[in-house]
């Protein structure tokens, strides 16, 4: 699947994910292929990203190019001169089969069964190969959330995101294996937890917290009936909530008192937690997030992680929309490692409101203008 604007798709072209208005309701679902009229919409509608099949991409970079030159069979170089293709970090194949053993370990723990994590270490296997494959790739972390529900899909994005940091600590594939496991394992104990605590709206009351604590524990004493889990693996699960200052749950460990590898999920908790719909609240921009993740640096998280994440994740990764100082609208095409509040950019709408056709890049990092705030997709419709 490869992520394309709007300006550029043509008739034909087939969706890669249901195409949603401002309002979250689908205009067109995935497989769709797309008429010249049904792009007009879009182009109405100011959508300006949609994903498309790769198959696709050819067509799409021809008509984006002005069909210039063909390349020669086989060479196909996938630079488009608008926007990089998203990589995806972890296939689609490997994130259904992760929310598919992530629903089945949660499902035995529900009916009393004993844990086989069997299932979960394969799925771990392929996304350490997948995803160590692509670390050169920019990471864009939206596009780790395919799937909508949070009970299962927050364990995964928690273990792709600790994977990353943990490739990026420079760690051994053997060893990210075993923290896979327990990142994606991190939370079973929560099914132990009544569901009105869980789901709860408002703010917890202090003896529902107390209980909501427990879920450490919980996963602790779930992980252990399965003696090819790890003690590494089981202590990411009991000391995920840990602070680096000491001030966390259930152990109030600190410092290296705490497993790396439980410093790390901590992170890629928090930063998943913040920027996924809860019932009580909706997503945080992945900027704001990245905010609380620094507020928390040295004393909720170990700086030495909190310096991996950040340089990494980049606070407005690739393809986020964002409003400058001048009013203009522009997307982000890629982040500058030092200076991670002015990456380059490319503008798509000027200060009037008019959809911008040059292509020209801008680097913040030496322009006097800079972002003023990241906008959401919907933000740009009318
Ligand atoms: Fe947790």
């Amino acid at each position: 699947m490869s992520k394309m604007l709007v300006k550029y798709l043509t008739p034909g072209v087939t969706t890669a994910r249901p195409i949603k208005d401002e309002n979250d309701n689908v205009l067109f679902p995935r497989g769709h292929k797309l008429t010249e009229q049904d792009i007009q919409s879009l182009v109405e509608r100011r959508i300006v990203l949609v994903f498309v099949d790769k198959e696709d991409l050819f067509q799409l970079r021809k008509k984006a190019q002005g069909d210039k030159e063909e390349p020669a069979a086989g060479s196909l170089q996938y630079k488009t001169p608008l926007i990089d293709d998203v990589q995806l970090l972890v296939s689609e194949d490997t994130q259904k089969a992760a929310i598919e053993a992530v629903h089945s370990v949660i499902g035995d723990m529900r009916s009393g069964k004993p844990l086989d994590s069997a299932q979960s270490q394969d799925v771990v296997d392929t996304m350490v190969l997948e995803m160590m494959a692509n670390k050169d790739a920019m990471v864009n972390l939206i596009d780790i959330k395919t799937f909508d529900d949070y009970t299962f899909s927050h364990p995964v994005n928690v273990c792709a995101l600790s994977i990353l940091i943990a490739i990026e600590m420079g760690c051994s594939a053997e060893e990210i294996k075993v923290f896979g496991v327990g990142a994606l394992l991190h939370d079973v104990g929560k099914v132990e937890i009544q569901d009105e605590i869980l789901n709860k709206r408002g703010a917890l009351t202090d003896e529902e917290f107390l209980e909501m604590k427990k879920h450490p524990v919980f996963s602790r004493n779930m992980l252990v009936q399965d003696k090819k889990i790890s003690e590494q693996s089981i202590n990411i699960a009991f000391q995920h909530h840990e602070k680096f200052n000491g001030a966390g749950y259930p152990q109030g460990l600190s410092g290296e008192q705490i497993d790396k590898f439980a410093r790390v999920a901590a992170i890629a908790d928090v930063y998943d937690a913040l920027t996924s719909d809860r019932i009580y609240r909706p997503k945080m921009k992945p900027y704001e997030a990245m905010k609380i993740i620094l507020s928390g640096n040295g004393t909720h998280f170990d700086p030495e992680v909190v310096k991996v994440f950040v340089k990494h994740m980049s606070v407005y990764p690739a393809e986020s929309i964002v409003r400058l100082s001048s009013n203009e609208i522009a997307i982000v095409i890629k982040a500058n490692e030092n200076t991670l509040i002015a990456p380059v950019v490319r503008l798509i709408v000027d200060k009037n409101g008019n959809k911008v056709s040059n292509k020209e890049e801008i680097n913040l990092s030496e322009d006097s203008r800079y972002i003023c705030e990241a906008l959401s997709e919907s933000d740009l419709n009318p």
